[in-house]
């Protein structure tokens, strides 16, 4: 195969079960799962809100009459939520794939009941939790992946987010901590592969990112909401000038099914990285640092109570 990938050197995943973050409807998520779906993979989506999860659901079985889909509850910027979550997903068995690919960015500062960031719950501390309480279940496949989706935005961190995760010191910069979050996607995957290949197990954890994609993410983080009005105006905007939702999903998609080794980071291959077919890229200096990804590592274990093997 060629450098790059292309969508249609996706392989048959019949026999595969994949759990996927995020599947609203026009999201990467979404789009990652009818493709799947469409090679015969069993997809469980897992979303905050059942009726949207419901739409996706009806959405792919519209193109895929045969697809497999379960759809499970899950709020990733509650602790409690997410425990809810894994033990319901016991039922589900061997899990080949998790697609750690919710996300909210640049929402304004809240907390989380749990007292977290809530950008810093939603895109590290629930994956985090979730991935360690599902890890039997991708041991279990024999032949295990977690995928998480970054952001080029991980270059915009400035530093890592090792301070106390309940504590606000300073003023709060959303577009800072959205990159703090994205560049714990990338210390969360790098630390993970480690332990993982230290401990022996079958599982390896990828990252990826979309470049830039038409999807509801920007509306989401700033009105809360992707339609009506003003909402409406930058969602429509967004998808003007980006690559679709659909290419947005490639480089998961291969990240989930590709030949590629442990800690490899796939993006788009065009300029900038912000649209075209993926490649394996690179990381920022501070998206290399093995020191900080062990010591978010301890915070994050810590902080959602779990301990990994
Ligand atoms: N689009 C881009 O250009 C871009 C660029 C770089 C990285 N990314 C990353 O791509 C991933 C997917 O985002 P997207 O672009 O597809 O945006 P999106 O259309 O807004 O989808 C985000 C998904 O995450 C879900 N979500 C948000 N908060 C959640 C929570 N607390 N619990 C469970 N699910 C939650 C959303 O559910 P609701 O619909 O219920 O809100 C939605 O399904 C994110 O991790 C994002 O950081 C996107």
């Amino acid at each position: 195969m060629s450098e790059k990938w292309n969508i249609a050197d996706l392989p048959d995943q019949t026999g595969r079960t994949v759990l996927i973050t995020g599947p609203t409807l026009g999201g990467l998520g979404h789009h990652t799962a009818l493709e799947l779906a469409r090679r015969g993979a069993r997809v469980v989506l897992a979303g905050r809100t059942p009726a949207k999860v419901e739409e996706t659901v009806a959405a792919i079985r519209a193109e895929v009459p045969e697809a497999a889909l379960e759809a499970l509850h899950l709020d990733l910027a509650s602790l409690a939520s997410v425990r809810s979550a894994a033990t319901a997903a016991r039922q589900i068995g061997p899990i080949d794939v998790l697609v750690n690919n919710a996300g909210v960015m640049g929402t304004s500062y809240s907390r989380t009941a749990d007292g977290l960031e809530l950008q810093m719950a939603t895109n590290h501390f629930g994956p985090f939790l979730l991935t360690g309480l599902l890890l039997p279940q991708l041991v279990a496949s024999e032949d295990g992946r977690v995928v998480t989706v970054s952001s080029m935005f991980h270059n915009l961190a400035g530093k890592p987010p090792l301070g106390d995760p309940r504590e606000q010191h300073g003023r709060y910069s959303k577009w800072r901590v959205y990159g703090q979050s994205k560049l714990a996607n990338l210390y969360f995957t790098s630390e993970l592969d480690r332990r993982l290949r230290d401990k022996d197990l079958p599982v390896r954890a990828l990252a990826a990112h979309p470049g830039f994609a038409g999807t509801h993410l920007a509306a989401n983080g700033q009105y809360g909401r992707s339609s009506g009005g003003i909402a409406s105006i930058l969602d429509a905007g967004v998808r003007a000038v980006s690559q679709s939702a659909a290419e947005g999903a490639w480089p998961t998609l291969w990240a989930a099914s590709g030949d590629l080794a442990g800690n490899t980071f796939v993006g788009p291959s065009g300029f900038q990285q912000m649209s075209g077919a993926p490649r394996r890229v690179g990381r920022s200096k501070l998206g290399q640092d093995e020191t900080a990804a062990r010591a978010l590592w301890e915070i994050s274990e810590e902080t959602v109570d779990l301990r990994y093997p």
